[in-house]
């Protein structure tokens, strides 16, 4: 067995701004219009002056890229296009070098239909039983259970079984009842800890465990038989342990509205951190987001879990965008083509709400291109990839909008993104506008700000949140050592707090220094 490579695990992800890399679209390193590790590579000093602490990246395993590579055929193999395993070594050894850690993206729930496990199973080999493979019920699938993307969880094989997946057709199921799956995850665990990745993102990690009789889903009946099922903390337990070894943590994907279950996957034997969904849905509205910031610490105080704060990643709409819009939450079923927006409108909110979610206690999630405020891109339907498009029969617009390659350079071919070849999903016009080079001088860009929140944020320190009196709809709160964010949502500008020293605003004051509609202010007494 190799070092253990944290053994002194310091605590850096109870209060870490975490950057999200979506390596296809982050940076193309050999032109080819595919992002790779030589583009990540290449842009780490872009990064390390962005002051994020560590980087998730999305699966860069070998797949065939049906969900963008949440459909992995090999845990321990680079996918080619992106690069080769002893480039992710080196690339995670380069950003420690640069005080960044790694973070990589396991999927348990499901493996790919070209995974040599299913493979096996598909030959009719015992391998069967590490999947769902079931009778059907006539020449109905064995029960009613849709797939997350839309359309049956089931698909038939040549034999007449059906396989299920709660996610694309290409990505079977996992059996989590089978000790060979247990077992086969925590080698892949030691594997990534081995090469000096700090922690992992465990997918879709409320759904892995189904229940064996596979019943028809019953609205209103506990429990479910495949989300949030009791056996699941048995798994992470066992995960835990393994991580414990190496210092390594987790970040839970667990979609859950009940926040006191969803707690249970932060026990202190079990993950140590989950995506804080409720906040990243909440509308841009000040009880409720002082209800939604409220409602995570209480969830979280009690098992001594920190806090997450989210605003967007690869699965939903762009936070500009989101908030340019009438209905400022979001809403997988919601998702429309042609929704009016006010970008405008939009980047003044998520400019504010990133001195928000910076001020608050927790971890911090960043979605490339969040920081360059990108909005959500129109791609043409005819170039859409997304399965979830696909499976809803159109209808959907699926998630390619927030999924663009990155703008580097303006003045050059797409944006400095594909030097060779156009970039896999086209870039919309006016993109270059937001490129990296247009933004990195200007201190009055989205860039600047997120640059100088990161540098400030250990101004607030560690300590807890509390509240103070404001007018309805600004938002107040001091935290250590007497530091304030103030941010108002309301039509009247605010005032500030007396005798204090402005940190940092969002956006200008008005002329006698009133804090304006959707700015954020952070100030020092
Ligand atoms: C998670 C990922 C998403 C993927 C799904 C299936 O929700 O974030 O992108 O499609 O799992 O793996």
């Amino acid at each position: 067995m190799g070092q253990p490579t944290h053994a002194r695990n310091t605590g850096w992800w109870r209060s870490a701004v975490i950057y999200q890399v979506y390596v296809r679209s982050f940076a193309d390193g050999d032109g080819d219009g595919t992002g790779d590790l030589a583009g990540v590579r290449a842009r780490l000093p872009y990064l390390a002056e962005l002051g994020v602490d560590a980087l998730w990246f999305n699966p860069w395993y070998l797949s065939p890229m049906k969900d963008g590579g949440y459909d992995v055929a090999d845990y321990r193999a680079i996918d080619p296009a992106f690069g080769t395993l002893a480039e992710a070594e080196k690339l995670i050894a380069e950003a420690r070098e640069l005080g960044i850690l790694t973070i990589v993206d396991i999927v348990p729930n499901h493996v790919s239909d070209q995974h040599p496990w299913f493979r096996a199973a598909l030959a009719g080999g015992p391998e069967r039983e590490l999947f769902h493979f079931r009778r059907g019920r006539g020449e109905l699938p064995p029960n009613a259970w849709r797939s997350q993307f839309g359309g049956p969880a089931w698909t038939r094989v040549e034999d007449g079984d059906w396989y299920l997946h709660l996610f694309a057709p290409e990505q079977p199921d996992l059996n989590w009842a089978h000790p060979a799956v247990r077992q086969e995850h925590e080698d892949i665990l030691r594997f990534w800890w081995e090469r000096g990745v700090a922690g992992v993102r465990v997918d879709s990690a409320a759904l892995l465990v189904k229940d064996p009789l596979l019943p028809d889903f019953t609205e209103g009946r506990d429990p479910h038989p495949y989300v949030d099922r009791d056996e699941l903390h048995d798994v992470y337990r066992s995960w835990r342990a393994v991580a414990d070894e190496y210092g390594g943590i987790f970040v839970g994907e667990v979609w859950l509205p009940d926040t006191e279950r969803f707690a249970r996957y932060l026990r202190p034997d079990e993950l140590h951190t989950a995506f804080n969904f409720a906040f990243m849905a909440c509308p841009w509205d000040a009880r409720r987001l002082r209800a939604s910031i409220d409602g995570t610490l209480a969830a979280h105080a009690p098992v001594g879990a920190p806090a997450t704060w989210v605003l967007c990643n690869h699965d939903v709409t762009r936070t500009v965008t989101r908030y340019g819009r009438t209905d400022t939450g979001f809403d997988f079923a919601a998702k429309a083509f042609g929704t009016p927006t006010d970008l405008a409108l939009g980047t003044r909110r998520a400019r504010a709400a990133a001195l928000l979610s910076l001020a608050l206690p927790g971890a911090v999630y960043v979605y490339q291109g969040e920081e360059l405020g990108l909005p959500e891109a129109d791609v043409p339907r005819d170039r859409i990839e997304d399965p979830m498009h696909f499976r809803s029969g159109g209808m959907d617009p699926g998630r390619d909008g927030c999924r663009v390659p990155l703008p580097w350079t303006s003045e050059a071919p797409h944006a400095g993104f594909g030097s060779l070849e156009e970039p896999w999903l086209p870039q919309p016009a006016g993109w270059s506008a937001y490129a990296v080079d247009r933004q990195r001088d200007d201190p009055d860009s989205m860039l600047a700000l997120y640059r100088a929140a990161i540098a400030a944020r250990p101004v607030f320190g560690d300590g807890p949140l509390t509240w103070l009196p404001s007018p309805d709809g600004v938002l107040a709160f001091a935290r250590a050592e007497g530091v304030i964010c103030v941010v108002n949502l309301a039509a009247t500008p605010t005032e500030l707090p007396a005798r204090h020293e402005l940190l940092l605003s969002s956006g200008p004051l008005d002329d006698r220094g009133r804090l304006p509609q959707d700015t954020a202010a952070w100030l020092r007494a």
